[in-house]
């Protein structure tokens, strides 16, 4: 039994010792010390020692078992190390190399421009409001005093969803909804995006954007909307400029104007930027119309009010002096981050 007990232990130690894995160290401790293991065995055959020589054995049989698992033990730690060191050359990380680049956008020149006038109109008191891009015909046209068969509505020909909804074509159909919501005085600007069906070319798109304006209180005046218009300028395109109002005609506001301010680029001189006039027109304005106030339920007796339309593209490729809209468009980073 003693020499049976030696050999299992030195084949066990030779086998531990040969292992190399973790995964074969475990078939050596199951080889030996499982339940069907050598070591295993023996001790199912104790019931065939004799009694008096049974702790002798029993006491042989743990010593063996403990030296085997003591060896196993040490040499799970090794290969558990060797693993270790292999994995880390495996994974080295070379701290020298060059980061990944993470790329930042860039806000677009709508949007710089879009700020820049919020920034204007909220420091002079206004609200920025916004509106739906789908919209009745009701506020695109009927309630602006543009009624079925009106010219003004070939003009911004768009597209109908139905014959009563349509993308709007203008973001004056936000000033119906705020004044009918019937909170006076009113004060805001609304930008969005508004669709007609025109030709893509250098100055047009079927998708732009407006920045729509709208005051109403007693007593505002003319003279109100040119102040609020001329400091807005100034403002946007330098303490220098100067505005000139023109007489216009919108259907929803009388009277009405185009405003034009003074080249930037030449100051008024004449210059390719201004095709020789010296004025460059930016947007329309006027007095909201009796008519219009009165269908949007406010008393025109006692309340007037000025109304103003800028195109947004128109301001920022002005600002920026670009010369293509379709630029605008294309989303080209290298475009893009020149602002
Ligand atoms: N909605 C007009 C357009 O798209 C622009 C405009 C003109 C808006 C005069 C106004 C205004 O509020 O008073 O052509």
């Amino acid at each position: 039994m003693k020499e049976k007990l030696q050999a299992i232990k030195e084949e066990a130690m030779k086998q531990i010792q040969e292992s190399g894995t973790l995964d074969k160290l475990n078939d050596v401790r199951v080889a030996f010390l499982g339940k069907k293991g050598q070591l295993t065995a023996v001790l199912k055959g104790m019931k065939d020692v004799a009694a008096e020589e049974r702790p002798i054995i029993g006491q042989m049989v743990n010593d063996t078992r403990a030296a085997i698992e003591k060896a196993m033990e040490e040499t799970k730690k090794n290969l558990e190390a060797k693993a270790r060191e292999e994995q880390l050359a495996r994974e080295v990380i070379d701290v020298t190399l060059p980061a990944k680049k993470i790329n930042v956008g860039h806000r677009h020149p709508n949007t710089i421009a879009l700020e820049e006038v919020e920034r204007i109109f909220v420091g002079m008191g206004y609200e920025v409001v916004e509106g739906p891009e789908v919209e009745y015909d009701l506020y695109n046209f009927e309630k602006l005093n543009i009624p079925a068969n009106h010219p003004a509505k070939d003009e911004q020909d768009t597209f109908y969803i139905t014959k009563d909804i349509l993308l709007r074509t203008q973001t004056s159909p936000v000033q119906a909804r705020i004044m009918e919501q019937g909170k006076l005085p009113i004060r805001m600007i609304a930008p969005g995006r508004v669709f007609r069906s025109d030709e893509v070319d250098a100055t047009h798109s079927p998708s732009f954007h407006q920045i729509e304006g709208l005051v109403v209180d007693k007593n505002i005046t003319f003279a109100d909307l040119k102040g609020t218009l001329e400091q807005f300028a100034k403002e946007l395109f330098g303490p220098e400029t100067r505005t000139k109002f023109r007489p216009h005609h919108f259907p929803f506001t009388e009277p009405s104007a185009e405003v034009d301010v003074s080249c930037f680029k030449c100051g008024g001189k004449g210059c390719r930027f201004c095709k020789g006039s010296g004025w460059i027109e930016i947007l329309g304005c006027g007095m909201v119309h009796p008519h219009v106030l009165e269908m949007c339920g406010i008393d025109p007796e006692v309340y007037t009010g000025f109304a103003f339309g800028v195109g947004l593209e128109r301001i920022a490729l002005l600002k920026y002096e670009i010369d293509d809209m379709r630029l605008l468009y294309e989303n080209d980073i290298r475009f893009l981050k020149q602002f």
